[in-house]
């Protein structure tokens, strides 16, 4: 673990670690032609990439504008996102007379969809992971797309089986994961279709220390809660080695669309993590099952490593911010990312 920091000291240092890019992408940026425009840009992990996006650059020396487009529901955010040098455009996707004004961009990260609330809204879950896909494929058929997809796909698989690699048959669980094929399909369409080259870049759980399952767990401890243990296990990725693959996987974009998972290489029991974050925190751990369930969306990211190396911030210093950024009270996005759920209901 040489190199990484022994403590993230705010959310300032957080968000420079977050968006640091590496030399391969830096290296990208010398030879990618095109801007870069990121849709949906004002969530969890878009301000961070975006940013990386922009340092990259940077060092690399070259011009090249980053937009990026989200309804900026929170205003204050796009103020933010705008003083970094990002060009920001709201824009709602479900309206087609708005992207059509959008710039015709080579490059394209497309993050923007939705999952909870699913549960009772199934339209508009359906509509924006779906409806928005083909829209967004239709303004930008000559571009490079990764589309932001989830290993929710997946079937459920217990750890024994080393997760889901690429060439498992899709077996969504739920009318959430569902649409997230959908909106899949769609980009295979496209790519089929137009030529559009793609790729679909499955994510599992991203961890910025403000949210994600790691967070979850800590906050439930401190909080002296039950640990939902419903899933045995998980994979996790540090979300600034996401933001660089995701960036790089532009490079992996084809006709037919490519496909990558994007986690962590290390698979971790609930109560294992559980415990570690206990011990650090120095509080009492309880589980609300006796037993911790079997299955659990895990992804196999091989292709990721031997195509991009290994994520550089291994589980137990992620394990090791994380418990040292709730025990000093560090910001909480307050966005649960309900990691225990096993029967697609969001
Ligand atoms: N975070 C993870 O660990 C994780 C794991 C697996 C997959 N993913 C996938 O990765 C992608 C990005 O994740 P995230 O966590 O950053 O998502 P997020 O926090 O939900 O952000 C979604 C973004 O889309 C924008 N958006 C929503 N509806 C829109 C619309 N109609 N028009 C324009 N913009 C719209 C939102 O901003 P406004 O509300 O301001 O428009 C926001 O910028 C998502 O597709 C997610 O499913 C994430």
């Amino acid at each position: 673990m040489t190199g990484l920091a022994d403590t993230i000291r705010d959310e300032e240092h957080l968000d420079d670690l977050l968006s640091r890019p590496s030399p391969e992408l830096v290296d990208l940026m010398r030879h990618l032609d095109g801007d870069i425009i990121i849709l949906g840009i004002a969530g969890k992990i878009g301000v961070s990439l975006g940013r990386c996006a922009l340092n990259a650059i940077r060092q690399a020396g070259v011009h090249k504008r980053v937009y990026g487009v989200a309804r900026f529901s929170k205003p204050a955010l796009r103020d933010k996102i705008a003083s970094y040098g990002i060009e920001t455009i709201a824009c709602d996707l479900l309206d087609r007379d708005a992207i059509a004004a959008l710039p015709p961009v080579a490059n394209v990260i497309f993050m923007a969809g939705r999952k909870f609330g699913t549960d009772g809204r199934e339209d508009l879950t359906w509509v924006m992971n779906t409806v928005v896909a083909d829209n967004v494929a239709r303004h930008f058929p000559s571009s490079r797309i990764v589309a932001f997809s989830t290993g929710c796909v997946y079937p459920l698989v217990t750890a024994a089986t080393g997760g889901c690699d690429e060439q498992v048959t899709p077996a969504p669980v739920g009318e959430y994961a569902q649409s997230c094929l959908g909106r899949e399909r769609i980009f295979q369409y496209a790519a089929l279709t137009y030529g559009t080259k793609i790729t679909l870049f499955r994510l599992n759980y991203a961890i910025d220390l403000r949210y994600g399952v790691l967070h979850d767990i800590g906050r439930a401890i401190l909080a002296g809660d039950e640990v939902d243990n419903s899933v045995g296990h998980f994979n996790v990725i540090w979300q600034g080695d996401a933001n660089n693959v995701a960036l790089r996987a532009l490079e992996l974009a084809a006709s037919p669309a490519a496909i990558i998972n994007v986690t962590g290489s290390e698979t971790i029991a609930i109560e294992d993590a559980a415990r570690a974050l206990a011990k650090l925190l120095g509080k009492p751990l309880r589980f609300r099952h006796q037993r911790s369930g079997e299955a659990a969306y895990l992804s196999d990211a091989s292709r990721m490593s031997a195509l991009f190396g290994p994520p550089t911030v291994p589980l137990e210093r992620l394990i090791a911010w994380q418990a040292d950024w709730l025990r000093k009270g560090g910001a909480s996005l307050d966005k649960p990312t309900h990691f225990q759920v096993n029967d697609g209901k969001y």
